[in-house]
């Protein structure tokens, strides 16, 4: 399985996104600094891999301090993690790896500092030990919900690049083809970053499970020609009524897909819920450059000064949302009963 990030000798080391699929470089940040960079600039990304990466970030950030006593220790560490919250601000997974950690050191603050700075990187290798479970888990609930023989549509890549290993949507696609069902993969190019054409058809060749590239535009066609048999897609943020805000261009997709009657299914963790937002109107939408619109390759696609939008996320409402699938159980509508009930202890905030 490929190895989307982990902590190996002080650092987090990361296979750098952005170069993909063409190069398999591997990032090491050795400092939180360098892990926010990384969010940023998207080296990393994917929900649950920013929350893991902003965990070791803590843990990197941590080691670098040195106090007197745990209070000196706790204000070091507390601005350092403001800063790293900065990075990006849509997926909800980045505060909740960022406030489980500080969590941990609060609860930790009899420890001397070397073994509080130990407690906090074995947190963070919990919380990608975790993330790998939880995804294996989502596989096996999500997987019931899938025939043999469908062929199933996903948007960006929510895959094991997308989290520390197995994958979210790619990781129900991964347990029905385990379960020995097969499986036909459309993946939907996912303008501008192309998260669906250099990552989720990528580390679905890599497994060598069946998929199809096709640009954003082309997914209602599919669906018309009946080549479409259910939608599986990842989530950023999850408000309590169950709208989901998920890469730019799945609105459309959930759209397309209660038109033609297709069941459309989100995969996510419990760490993606965010309980204390009644509805997706308040999911903030991170705005990224105008560049990753205009430029590909490095070459210009669209004339020098065009005006240029780029918000980065959507949010589907409720009512467009079959199921979401989690690690704990499938949530049906109403989600404002079914993910309150699921999440139990453990959501945010
Ligand atoms: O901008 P990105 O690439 O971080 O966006 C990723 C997505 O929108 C994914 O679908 C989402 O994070 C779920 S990943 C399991």
């Amino acid at each position: 399985m490929i190895k989307t990030v982990e902590l190996v000798d002080g650092a987090a080391r990361m296979i750098d996104q952005t170069r993909l699929p063409t190069e398999k470089v591997f990032v090491d940040c050795r400092t939180i600094e360098e892990v926010g960079h990384a969010i940023k600039t998207m080296i990393i990304r994917g929900a649950p891999a920013i929350g893991v990466a902003a965990a070791m970030g803590v843990s990197l950030g941590a080691d670098a301090i040195s106090a007197e006593d745990f209070d000196g220790f706790y204000s070091q560490l507390e601005k350092k993690c403001d800063e790293l919250a900065q990075s990006r601000p849509t997926a909800v997974n980045l505060a909740w790896g960022i406030d489980r950690m500080k969590r941990v050191a609060r609860a930790g603050k009899d420890l001397s500092l070397p073994a509080l700075k130990k407690r906090l990187r074995e947190e963070a290798q919990t919380i990608c030990d975790e993330d790998i479970a939880a995804n294996r888990a989502m596989g096996s609930f999500g997987q019931t919900l899938i025939a043999d023989g469908n062929n199933v549509l996903t948007h960006c890549n929510a895959g094991a690049l997308a989290t520390a290993g197995f994958g979210t949507a790619l990781g129900v696609i991964r347990a029905a083809v385990n379960a020995g069902k097969k499986i036909n993969v459309l993946a939907n190019e996912t303008r501008p970053f192309l998260q669906g054409a250099r990552l989720t058809v990528w580390e679905l060749m890599e497994d060598n499970i069946p998929v199809k590239l096709i640009t954003d535009s082309m997914a209602g066609y599919f669906m018309q020609k009946k080549q479409v048999d259910v939608v599986v897609v990842g989530a950023d943020r999850i408000a309590a009524n169950g709208d989901v805000a998920n890469k730019i261009g799945t609105y459309m997709v959930s759209v397309l897909a209660k038109t033609h009657n297709i069941p459309f299914y989100v995969a996510a963790p419990i760490s993606t819920l965010d309980l204390s937002l009644a509805s997706g109107e308040e999911i903030p939408i991170e705005e990224r450059s105008a560049d990753e619109v205009t430029i590909i390759n490095n070459k210009r696609m669209a004339p020098e000064g065009a005006v240029v939008a780029h918000p980065a996320f959507d949010v589907t409402p409720n009512h467009l949302v079959t199921a979401i699938i989690t690690n704990k159980g499938i949530a049906l509508p109403p989600f404002t009963e079914s993910l309150k009930k699921l999440a139990g202890e453990s959501a945010n905030p």
